[in-house]
């Protein structure tokens, strides 16, 4: 158990500006609201904001929901509809949205542009995606984890594919919380070096190992969680084509998976490409957990919510 009464950073940015604790906090705030049978008032007359730059499914409806099951209320704010898409600076935007809203989830390209909008808004800024994170998928990653394995610490997790925001994030959750984690992607499309540098002293602090190589059997080895996302993020779309050959070694498939542990998870954050970064059998099979990690989205989204708002 962990005891806490809030996020202690006012903005929710990256995993790197969570500490262990908080985690720990938020994963089991949120199991204990997925339990219970009433939905609460905790955010009685709050709203949130939400600005996306870029398309959603889990992460608009999800924290939509989340407001909505704690009394709150949310407003989905199309980047193309607001004067941001005209030109209204960031900076205006953010003091602007200040005055009427409780908090601003953002979805956006550069990460940049959401450090600029939360440090002009007086309001907590939560982030539903950069071209380089996504904290809020790693936290529910991290909570679908706990309800299968029960632990975290000594656990390897192996994730495939291209270094882009999931494998920014998943980095930062894993060392935080003492999960090891190899990743495996083609030359050209490692992960950032200065996050994976970040990540790395971190691991040699906690005690945990980070593996980068291009040899996804050498990643997956002995894993107990297999990870992969999609080819082409959304910002990639002129590259699928490319990416596809590039990419083909790294699928996802029941050949590669033989090299984990027997009772491995497979995740996926979602939306998924079948045939392409993960087969079929795989992501519809036995050891998959896809759709547990997408309904726990909306159950960490109510516990960050707490927490900040
Ligand atoms: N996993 C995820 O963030 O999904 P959406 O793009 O549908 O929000
Ligand atoms: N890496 C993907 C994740 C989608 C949820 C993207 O950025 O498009």
């Amino acid at each position: 158990r962990v005891e806490s009464k809030g996020l202690v950073n006012k903005d929710l940015l990256t995993i790197d500006g969570v500490s262990r604790d908080e985690i720990l906090f938020l994963i089991q705030d949120a199991i204990r609201m997925k339990k219970r049978k009433q939905y609460g008032q905790e955010l009685k007359g709050k709203t949130l904001g939400m600005i996306f730059e870029k398309s959603s499914t889990r992460t608009r409806v999800s924290f939509e929901a989340a407001m909505i099951q704690l009394g709150g209320h949310a407003m989905f704010l199309s980047s193309r509809d607001l004067q941001l898409g005209r030109g209204e600076s960031i900076e205006d935007t953010a003091k602007v949205l200040s005055k009427y809203v409780d908090g601003v989830m953002i979805r956006t390209h550069e990460h940049e542009k959401i450090e600029t909008f939360a440090n002009h808004a007086s309001i907590p800024v939560i982030n539903g995606l950069t071209d380089t994170h996504h904290p809020t998928q790693a936290l529910a990653d991290l909570m679908t984890i706990y309800e299968y394995k029960k632990t975290f610490s000594g656990l390897k997790l192996a994730y495939v594919g291209d270094g882009n925001n999931m494998a920014h994030s998943l980095m930062e959750a894993c060392v935080k919380v003492g999960i090891h984690i190899s990743l495996a992607c083609p030359e050209g499309y490692m992960p950032d070096e200065d996050i994976t540098a970040q990540v790395q002293n971190q691991a040699n602090v906690n005690g945990v190992h980070v593996f980068v190589t291009s040899d996804p059997k050498e990643a997956v080895q002995d894993a107990d969680i297999i990870v992969t996302d999609v080819w082409a993020s959304m910002g990639d779309e002129n590259e699928a084509e490319e990416r596809v050959e590039i990419f083909k070694p790294y699928q996802v498939n029941q050949e590669l998976c033989k090299n984990a542990k027997s009772d491995y998870l497979f995740m996926h954050c979602l939306p998924a490409h079948r045939g392409e970064e993960v087969t079929a059998d795989i992501i519809d099979g036995s050891h998959s957990v896809v759709f547990d990690e997408a309904e726990n989205r909306l159950h960490i989204h109510k516990a960050i919510l707490k927490g900040l708002l």
